[in-house]
């Protein structure tokens, strides 16, 4: 591979608050040292259909505090197949890309891992996702502004769970990792959460309503971490079962969780991890995701990024079953 002049930048996944911040950031800083910029539209369905615009500075102007993002965003079939990923190459070289920052979740950056691995390309991706499911990074970008988000949602829901006393069962997102439901319930005081973590073989239902709902409360939230079969609704249709002296809601938050303005965490770890994505291309880095752990700046090779399961604290189950009494 010869020397970066051009850079590509995309954006792949589901959306998440903060991807702009990332794109200003990879954009700016990239010209800054004197690249080339190349703004790749959808994901990886516009680098296979050549959807692509060179970028200035004044392209990433007042995108900051904005939700979204403005390369848009898919979930592309076809990249996952050799034949896909061929197309995509051919376009890089076409337009002149010697190296492509990725921000996206797990499935996009297995997506450049790929790629990277199979055509010896120059790859480097930033943790783009609500769901914090990306090991070696203490957070990702949205996952900030997103648990603000449920929690000001759940604060609202409390409202009307306690004048009509009831349980409300509150479903969120985070695919198949409970960061959003966890911290949230503690952020909003509620009195349980459900996660696909809590590995102690019990049922977390049973366990929550055997420990009572205290009478002095007037109501009860649980925030269930979302699952095709065992979501809010398989929850509340339990509890009218087992338990009908309840009066049982149940509230799916659903995509408003994925919008709005990103939080200044999340525009500053979007800024970090996209001066950091030009730094590392700098050093010769190749193949890995930016992150940052402990407040530093780190680089977590692919194949950790998207291979290893980030852990959950257990001890944050404690805190709520503690503070829920
Ligand atoms: O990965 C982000 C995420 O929001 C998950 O939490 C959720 O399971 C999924 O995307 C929903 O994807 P879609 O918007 O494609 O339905």
């Amino acid at each position: 591979m010869g020397k970066i002049r051009c850079i590509g930048v995309l954006t792949s996944g589901g959306d998440a608050p903060g991807m702009n911040a990332a794109i200003r950031s990879v954009t700016r800083s990239a010209i800054c040292n004197g690249f080339k910029v190349k703004g790749i539209y959808r994901g990886f369905a516009g680098l296979i259909g050549g959807d692509i615009k060179p970028f200035s500075t004044e392209d990433v102007s007042n995108i900051i505090q904005t939700g979204g993002t403005i390369l848009r965003t898919a979930r592309c079939k076809e990249f996952t197949t050799a034949e896909g990923r061929r197309k995509a190459y051919d376009t890089l070289r076409r337009e002149g890309i010697d190296a492509l920052v990725v921000i996206g979740g797990n499935g996009s950056l297995t997506g450049a891992m790929t790629l990277a691995e199979e055509y010896d390309f120059p790859c480097i991706g930033l943790p783009g996702t609500i769901d914090n499911d990306l090991y070696g990074t203490d957070s990702t970008i949205g996952y900030d502004t997103t648990l603000n988000t449920i929690t000001h949602c759940v604060d609202k829901i409390r409202d009307t769970a306690n004048s009509h006393e009831r349980i409300f069962f509150i479903e969120v997102m985070g695919r198949d990792a409970g960061f959003l439901a966890q911290n949230s319930a503690i952020a909003a005081g509620a009195e349980a959460a459900i996660i696909p973590e809590d590995s102690t073989g019990s049922d977390q239902l049973i366990r929550f309503m055997e420990r009572g709902i205290r009478k002095s409360k007037k109501s009860c939230i649980v925030i269930i971490s979302e699952s095709p079969t065992c979501g809010a609704m398989h929850y509340a249709e339990r509890v009218e079962r087992e338990y009908p002296q309840y009066d049982v809601r149940v509230s799916i938050l659903g995509h408003l969780q994925r919008g709005g303005s990103p939080s200044a965490r999340d525009r500053i770890l979007a800024s970090r991890v996209g001066v950091g994505a030009i730094e590392a291309l700098m050093q010769g880095q190749r193949n890995v995701m930016v992150g940052v752990r402990n407040n530093e700046v780190v680089y977590v090779p692919f194949a950790d990024a998207v291979g290893k399961r980030k852990a959950m604290d257990l001890q944050l189950i404690r805190v709520l079953d503690e503070l829920s009494i």
